[in-house]
């Protein structure tokens, strides 16, 4: 049975949006080992994130998302073909595609941060990555979703669940 091509890109993006929720439980401060300062025993709050787990995690954003990114270009060219969108539509459609390859190369970029342990991890690039990467999902769920779900025929969607599969 061919899966409906919209809620298949809906249980991708709930997958994303997991791995980032654990990113940003693994950047976020937490308490590290008691510090000696004069008498008293005081918290030391540690920002270095633990990066083995940071750089698994970062791995389905260097590999995995490649085939999500790969179906949403079906179904924009799906969109396009069906609609004959207007130039603002176009154009709004590209800046998703375009977006795609911003989230690579910054999840790429980050990875091979994370890589070399000489480098700092940088939580603040971190941070504007799963920012960047929410807001798309956001926008793909109002505007693309939204428009694959109320103006493309039962057979227009079949077809477009049939090449997702391949990609
Ligand atoms: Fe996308
Ligand atoms: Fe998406």
């Amino acid at each position: 049975m061919v899966p409906d091509p919209i809620l298949l890109l809906k249980r991708e993006h709930e997958m994303i949006l997991d791995r980032l929720r654990m990113i940003e439980t693994a950047i976020a401060p937490r308490a590290g080992g008691p510090l000696l300062r004069g008498m008293q025993r005081v918290r030391r709050a540690t920002t270095e994130p633990d990066r083995p787990t940071l750089r698994e995690l970062l791995r389905f954003f260097t590999e995995s998302t490649e085939v999500h990114f790969k179906r949403e270009a079906v179904l924009i060219t799906a969109l396009n073909r069906a609609l004959g969108r207007t130039q603002k539509d176009r154009n709004r459609f590209e800046n998703l595609l375009c977006e795609h390859r911003t989230l690579k190369t910054d999840a790429a970029g980050i990875a091979k941060t994370l890589g070399k342990s000489t480098a700092d991890a940088d939580p603040l690039r971190i941070r504007s990555f799963i920012e960047l990467f929410r807001a798309h999902l956001s926008c793909e769920e109002r505007i693309l979703f939204v428009l694959a779900g109320t103006r493309l025929t039962a057979e227009q969607r079949l077809r477009m669940s049939r090449r997702m599969l391949q990609v």
